[in-house]
């Protein structure tokens, strides 16, 4: 569903990400590891369309992204839930109304009884009527997650989601993204921890990429 052939990206300088080959495949789980500044956001954003190649090919749901149109990519976009690095809400609205949002922007109804079961399924039932600022890190993450799988997308990109978690949210974020997975959807989680990755791997079949060198690396199972 996500296929890179020798893609590259730069951002008008040198190559930040050269040569990445690779198919993602429905139900798969990935992890993506690399330093700081190796480029793992702009890798996510490659893979939902926010920035394009600059050499290579990219397709998205079997499409290649070049030949898309800015109605293409919206439709697209809603197959893929992304939760971003740096979660921002509208703090003037409610939280219910935040993780809402996607529906209302494609203007779609919204059905109370969904919204509320998602919200029970991250555990802030009762923060619906709350506004963003006076939501936890913790609870922020699982309300951007929460957002990011309102339209049901197939694919589930999270960056950096358990960043500033204690280990306890930690895992409890990773469960939900596991039962995501479990769901059938495929998920690629940005992540600098490898605690993280080990615990996943007792619970799922995650694949570990790396990047190191400007290119994408498939990790060997020595985590
Ligand atoms: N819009 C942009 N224009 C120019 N350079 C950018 C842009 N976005 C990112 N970069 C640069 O590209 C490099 C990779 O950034 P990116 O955010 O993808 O890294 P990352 O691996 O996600 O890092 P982190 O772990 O800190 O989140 C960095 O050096 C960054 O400064
Ligand atoms: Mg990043």
């Amino acid at each position: 569903m996500i296929e890179l052939q020798n893609v590259a990206m730069s951002y008008g300088g040198s190559e930040l990400l050269s040569e990445m080959t690779l198919k993602l495949v429905p139900g798969s789980f990935h992890f993506l590891t690399g330093p700081s500044g190796a480029g793992k956001t702009t890798f996510l954003k490659l893979c939902y369309a926010e920035l394009l190649p600059s050499a290579g090919h990219l397709a998205l749901f079997g499409r290649d992204v070049r030949g898309l149109g800015r109605d293409d990519i919206a439709g697209l976009r809603q197959k893929i839930g992304v939760v971003h690095q740096d979660c921002q809400f509208l703090d003037h609205l409610p939280v219910a109304e935040n993780v809402a949002l996607p529906l209302s922007v494609a203007h779609r109804p919204v059905d109370p009884a969904e919204l509320r079961e998602l919200l029970g399924w991250v555990g802030l039932k009762t923060q619906a009527g709350a506004l963003p600022p006076q939501l936890s890190g913790g609870e922020r993450q699982r309300a951007a997650l929460a957002r990011a799988v309102m339209m049901s997308p197939d694919v589930i990109l999270a960056d950096e989601p358990t960043g500033n978690l204690d280990w306890e949210m930690s895992l409890r974020l990773l469960s939900l993204l596991v039962e995501l997975n479990k769901m059938g959807k495929t998920v690629v989680i940005a992540t600098h921890d490898l605690n993280l990755i080990r615990t996943a791997k007792s619970q799922v079949a995650a694949r570990v990429l790396r990047i190191a060198n400007r290119r994408l690396q498939l990790a060997g199972a020595d985590l």
